[in-house]
């Protein structure tokens, strides 16, 4: 019984056919052998290849299922799956793909509105998640995601793969925490990553004949589509997305959030930018400034979508005090002696230096994500997980609470924003450098104004805001039937 699946043992069975009759399915473990941990892939356009191909060669793993509403995206996936030499069985519900028995984990690289749902509905459903990041798509089901792995004891690792940089960043951190650079001031957290206009529809587009659009918007609202194109660009509406800060941000805000030590939502947040230098269907800010007002020293988190100057195609670098360096995509933890660096990825891991920029220690190495997942699934146990859905959630959410400031925000003028701001450590001085790169975009703050957002004042015990009930509001959806994050997972 062990190879056939409950639905097609009865279905075998009404046909009147003897269930061991049927041939093997792609679930059979091999008589004899460890028994392989069985692995669906849930979205497989765009980073679930990368899940296929990280996944593929590890020993003892085996890929046997693939979803995807899109059916051309689960043929081609499909396809590479047999030139690995995995044979894998193919879905368009993932509801489907979840009741297969036979299914021991499944990694998921859906659209960010789809994470937290699958990650619960996979840990009901007696699966290991891998989830990518962001965890959630909102504050309040990112918690339920957590609280689903620990009630169903499912092993569940976040997709940011920086935290497998066990001798780089992991290392580095650990030095920094133990005082090698002196008091820490500040964590800075940068995203200049280039982000052009996805264009300006009249009206509603057809949907790619060859999605099942239904199950693509899952728990969010199915509306016409109001932009080109329905893959990706996703992640610029709110119904779907989280803008850059959930997309290539998530990474940094970890990586920030790591340094700090912090292991709650901040406690006090604002956020102001814009999507500025175009005209199109997105909603999400394509500059953005987050404050996260954490202690000792404040998360500044700083998107940039737009060029260094117009007409470029060269993004700005961020530039290290007292060197020559800098970088477009990275975290940057200030100290009293000196300052830590760790640039975009986890293999180029980590770099000290002191004030006058000179170099102190260098840190490189990173364990692969994939594998240490499986790692964590064989032995069951969590601590052996580089980034446990604990982690992946309160990254997340802070990306998150810095969105809701800035949606509940209005257009100010930059004496305005000074004026609020300039009690904040650095606040001020970053907000200048934001408005520099604005006009060198031809965006001059005081004819096109940035959206000021709320000041939010966090609980980070029940993980709800202070005195807002409009913020609140937004920590959470409305999901759509019969899509919906259950409030008891
Ligand atoms: N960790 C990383 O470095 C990294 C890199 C890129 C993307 N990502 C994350 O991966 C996710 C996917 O990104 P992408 O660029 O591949 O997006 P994409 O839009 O190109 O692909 C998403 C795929 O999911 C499918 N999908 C949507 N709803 C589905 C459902 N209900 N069931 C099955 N399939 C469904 C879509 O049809 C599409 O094929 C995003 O959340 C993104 O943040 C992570």
């Amino acid at each position: 019984m062990k190879t056939l699946n409950r639905r097609r043992f009865l279905q075998a069975s009404a046909l009147g056919t003897a269930a061991l009759s049927l041939p093997a399915t792609v679930y059979s473990q091999v008589a004899g052998a460890n028994e392989s941990i069985r692995i669906g892939v849930i979205g497989v356009r765009g980073r679930g290849g990368d899940h296929i191909r990280g996944f593929a060669p590890l020993s003892g793993v085996r890929l046997v299922a693939l979803c995807d509403c899109d059916s051309t995206a689960l043929g081609s996936a499909a396809e590479k799956c047999k030139s690995l030499g995995h044979e894998v069985q193919t879905f368009a519900d993932l509801r489907k793909l979840l009741d297969e028995k036979a299914i021991d984990a499944v990694s998921t690289a859906t659209p960010n509105h789809w994470h937290s749902l699958v990650t619960v509905w996979g840990c009901q459903a007696g699966k290991d998640v891998y989830c990518e990041k962001p965890v959630s798509h909102n504050v309040w089901e990112g918690r339920k995601a957590v609280e689903a792995s620990r009630k169903h004891n499912r092993i569940v690792q976040t997709g940011t793969q920086s935290r497998s940089s066990r001798t780089g960043v992991a290392e580095a951190i650990a030095w920094l925490r133990q005082g090698n650079l002196g008091q820490l001031q500040l964590v800075r957290a940068m995203c200049y990553k280039r982000r052009e206009s996805i264009g300006k529809v009249d009206g509603p587009q057809p949907i790619p004949p060859d999605v099942d659009y239904d199950l693509w918007c899952g728990p969010a609202p199915k509306e016409p589509l109001m932009r080109k194109n329905l893959h990706y660009d996703w992640h610029w509406v709110w119904a779907t997305g989280n803008g850059d800060l959930g997309n290539q941000g998530i990474h940094q805000m970890d990586i920030a959030r790591w340094v700090l030590g912090a292991n709650e939502l901040s406690p006090r947040i604002w956020s102001l930018g814009g999507r500025f230098g175009y005209v199109d269907d997105g909603q999400t800010a394509n500059t953005q400034i987050v404050f996260h007002d954490y202690s000792p020293a404040p998360l500044i988190f700083e998107v940039r979508g737009l060029p260094e100057k117009k007409g470029s195609n060269a993004m700005d670098q961020y530039q290290f005090k007292g060197t020559p360096l800098g970088c477009p995509v990275g975290v940057v933890a200030q100290c009293e002696g000196g300052q830590l660096f760790v640039p975009g990825y986890a293999a180029t891991g980590a770099v000290a230096f002191d004030n006058d920029g000179k170099e102190i220690k260098k840190w490189s190495g990173a364990e692969d994500h994939f594998a240490n997942f499986i790692k964590a699934v064989r032995s069951r146990k969590r601590e052996d997980l580089n980034a446990d859905i604990l982690e992946g959630h309160l990254s997340s959410s802070l990306c998150h609470t810095g969105n809701i400031s800035y949606r509940l925000g209005a257009a100010s003028a930059p004496e305005a924003v000074l004026e609020r701001i300039r009690g904040d450590r650095d606040a001020a001085a970053t907000f200048e450098r934001m408005s520099a790169h604005l006009a060198a975009n031809d965006v001059q703050l005081d004819k096109t104004q940035a959206t000021l957002g709320a000041v939010l004042k966090m609980d980070g015990k029940s993980e709800r805001f202070i005195d807002n009930e409009a913020a609140n509001e937004l920590l959470t959806r409305k999901y759509r039937e019969p899509f919906v994050v259950p409030a008891e997972v």
